[in-house]
């Protein structure tokens, strides 16, 4: 199994309820696919964790880059895995403070214990963006 990690732009018109419509379709689909992970908006990117076969990541990850929803996406973490760390996250949302301090906080609590190091590091960096 495989973790991967991409950052996109949610394109200009994006809105709440295409948020909602991205996290629905994707705890719908996910199951089928094997695919676990989080998705984390914050009003301009998005950044989505996925783990799953390698071969359902890239099928999905086709299906993303047709997306007009977003664009720019950019792969900054794949690494391979033993353990599913989101087992129970068909895909989640991460709704992050809008307080920066706070976000940290608010990660730790989230993500599992035995996160691989540099995928947390990735996700705190983004997070701590506006
Ligand atoms: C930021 C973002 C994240 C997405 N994540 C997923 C996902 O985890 N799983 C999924 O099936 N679709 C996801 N989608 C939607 C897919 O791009 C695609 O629209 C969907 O899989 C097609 O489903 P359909 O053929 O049932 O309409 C995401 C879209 C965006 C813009």
């Amino acid at each position: 199994m495989r973790q991967l990690v991409y950052i996109s732009t949610g394109s200009p018109d994006l809105t709440e309820d295409d948020v909602a419509d991205i996290l629905a379709t994707s705890q719908r689909k996910n199951p089928e696919r094997g695919l676990t992970g989080f998705l984390i908006y914050n009003g301009r990117n998005f950044l989505q964790l996925l783990e799953g076969d390698a071969a359902a990541i890239e099928i999905l990850m086709e299906d993303l880059r047709g997306d007009k929803r977003h664009n720019g996406l950019v792969r900054i973490e794949d690494v391979p895995i033993d353990v599913r760390r989101f087992s129970d996250w068909t895909m989640r949302r991460l709704e992050l403070s809008t307080d920066v301090e706070e976000r940290r906080a608010q990660l730790t609590e989230w993500l599992p214990d035995g996160f691989d190091e540099k995928v947390l590091r990735t996700v705190l960096n983004f997070a701590s963006l506006n």
